[in-house]
């Protein structure tokens, strides 16, 4: 299928140039993916660290940032250190972070979420749409009733209004992932029988309602995106599938959407799913990092998530935004300028890069350095997000608190397999 939308011809190598997004200019098609900075204290606040993270990526030449997910509602919190936007106390410090990306020519949108039954707070009582097990926290959450759901909009809509308030160009909604949008969307853990659920289309009516509600907040000037999972990867038959997704898709950008992030929607781990391992690493580049086990393996593949894109750039008139396993200038141009994509959000690369952007554009390096071997993952919630491997220092620093049992501790709700390294 072609897409509906006339795009203007760009030159190939053009993600280096200016576009727009919606109507938010931005100066290069590069996004920081969301990232959870894992920066917050005891009530969701964020402090310098946080704003020093957003500024350097924003000096670093990326051309928009999406925050780490920062959850609306306390019922809806994924862990101690995550970032919340759930009350207008928040405002104040996130005005900080968007007054120093702008200051520096960036452009930031706020990600909102609401992590659902996957939530690691666990002295919190969680959300779910049906009392079904979940799979990465194994947590057993009763049905919503209509109210708590009503409840969850109107945080949405909250959340905007405070990221509008807090001076963000946008906004970009979680709904990928396996959190409460995803748990929405799926035949596997939405089995209610009502408005909310029963069929695809009352299944799509959560982030449709969330979509509206978020979208009466932000102005003309500003944007609204969405990370969507496109399709269930778990080990169970009957979940959602791209096909009837995509649909939904075209439903949520008629509501409102300037773009959509492809994802994948439930997952059983995150590694196997949507933070694949050793993407694009070489065995020149597993040597200089001393990663010996990967020697004489294969490079994993570039772009996991170009079939996702395709799909939704092939029948929806949308700004189509590619995540997972993007790591070269070559492949990152090429993905452009065949118009697979319009923009390439990254995550792991601008961890140990801030700056990636300007290295890529100006030719001084081919690709990202990161090897994707996912132990900031597994800090996440831990420790304030940074690269493990660089200085070497860090990877002394992960060996000691592995062996000294910190993951089996605080915030590791997750099963085991849900968050480790690759391998
Ligand atoms: C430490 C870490 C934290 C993440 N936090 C978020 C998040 O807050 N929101 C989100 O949408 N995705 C999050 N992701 C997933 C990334 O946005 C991205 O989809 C995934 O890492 C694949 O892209 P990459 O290959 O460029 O890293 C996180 C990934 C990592 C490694
Ligand atoms: S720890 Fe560093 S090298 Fe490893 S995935 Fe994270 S950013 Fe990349």
């Amino acid at each position: 299928m072609g897409r509906l939308h006339a795009l203007p011809a760009r030159p190939s190598g053009s993600a280096f140039a200016p576009a727009h997004l919606g109507p938010v200019a931005v100066r290069n098609r590069l996004i920081r993916a969301g990232t959870g900075e894992s920066m917050a204290d005891a009530a969701g606040r964020i402090g310098d660290d946080y704003v020093a993270l957003h500024a350097a990526l924003a000096a670093g030449g990326v051309g928009l940032s999406f925050t780490g997910h920062m959850f609306v509602h306390p019922r809806g919190r994924y862990g101690e250190l995550q970032a919340g936007i759930d009350s207008d106390d928040a405002i104040a410090g996130l005005r900080r972070v968007t007054d120093a990306v702008h200051h520096r020519g960036g452009r930031i949108f706020a990600q909102i979420a609401h992590a659902g039954s996957q939530s690691m707070m666990f002295d919190s009582e969680a959300l779910a749409p049906s009392q079904v097990d979940n799979v990465m926290t194994g947590r057993h959450v009763r049905a919503a009733h209509d109210d708590e759901i009503q409840e969850v909009i109107t945080a949405f809509g909250q959340a905007a209004r405070r990221a509008m308030e807090a001076g963000f160009d946008g906004v970009h909604l979680h709904g990928a992932n396996g959190y409460l949008i995803s748990q929405f969307r799926s035949p596997l853990t939405n089995r209610r029988q009502d408005d909310w659920g029963g069929d695809q289309q009352r299944r799509d009516r959560f982030p449709l309602e969330v979509i509206r509600a978020v979208r009466e907040q932000i102005p003309t000037d500003k944007g609204l995106t969405m990370k969507v999972g496109l399709a269930d990867l778990v080990d169970q038959d009957g979940g959602l599938a791209v096909g009837e997704s995509v649909l939904g898709v075209a439903g949520f950008v008629a509501a409102g959407l300037d773009g959509v992030e492809v994802s994948s929607n439930l997952m059983s781990d995150y590694v196997s799913a949507s933070i694949r391992g050793y993407i694009a690493v070489t065995r020149k580049r597993a040597l200089e990092d001393l990663l010996l086990h990967r020697l004489h393996k294969p490079p994993e593949p570039e772009g996991y998530f170009l079939p996702f894109a395709d799909a939704v750039g092939g029948a929806v008139d949308t700004n189509v935004i590619v995540v997972g396993g993007l790591r070269t200038a070559e492949t990152i141009d090429a993905v452009i300028s065949a118009r697979r994509a319009d923009f390439v959000s990254m995550a792991r690369p601008f961890i140990r890069e801030p700056d990636l952007a300007l290295r890529l554009a100006d030719g001084g390096q081919v690709g990202a350095a990161c090897v994707s071997c996912n132990i900031c993952l597994m800090h996440d919630e831990h420790h304030p997000l940074k690269c493990w491997r660089t200085p070497r220092a860090n990877l002394l620093e992960h060996a000691r608190y592995r062996l000294a049992g910190g993951f089996a501790g605080k915030g590791s709700g997750r099963k085991p397999s849900a968050g480790g390294a690759a391998d």
